[in-house]
């Protein structure tokens, strides 16, 4: 079984961006992420690179194909442009969604963002329909928040 409280998980990964070098931080998060929350079923951090979203750290059971996605594709995509937080309850029904793993039933994208730039964005898919709800939005997005300075 894994289950934090989103509290305990967003303590732990403050405390470990406030002794972690970039490099390690970004995946230590990844990992409190996946292992803290059994819906949570691959989480992953894409960083924008020019046009192009590159994967960095990520945890789940399989690698994605999808490791270089074109900014104005897939639900990936569309977060990154609109700068907003993408919520997806069922992903056979998003004509957006560029799929990765056949387990996948919902998913959420949150941007990590300086001011108004975006930098990359955290990934999460989810085994379960509808898996997430206002508390992982205000949750990732405060995570995406503490994220910004180490990306
Ligand atoms: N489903 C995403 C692609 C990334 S994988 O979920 C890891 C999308 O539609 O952009």
């Amino acid at each position: 079984m894994r289950f934090l409280e989103y509290r305990t998980a967003e303590q732990k990964i403050k405390d470990l961006l406030l002794i972690q070098p970039a490099t390690t931080a970004l995946q230590q998060v990844v990992n409190i992420l996946y292992e803290g929350f059994e819906k949570y079923s691959w989480v992953g951090i894409y960083v924008v690179k020019g046009n192009v979203l590159v994967l960095g750290p990520w945890k789940g059971t399989q690698a994605t194909q999808h490791t270089k996605i074109p900014l104005g594709q897939g639900v990936c995509g569309a977060a990154a442009t609109s700068g907003r937080t993408e919520l997806v309850d069922d992903v056979s029904k998003d004509k957006r969604y560029l799929s990765c793993f056949l387990s996948t039933r919902s998913e959420i994208v949150v941007p990590i963002k300086k001011s108004e730039d975006v930098l990359g964005e955290i990934d999460i898919d989810s085994d379960r329909p509808a898996a997430f709800d206002t508390n992982d939005v205000v949750f990732l997005e405060k995570v995406a928040d503490m994220l910004s300075s180490h990306i």
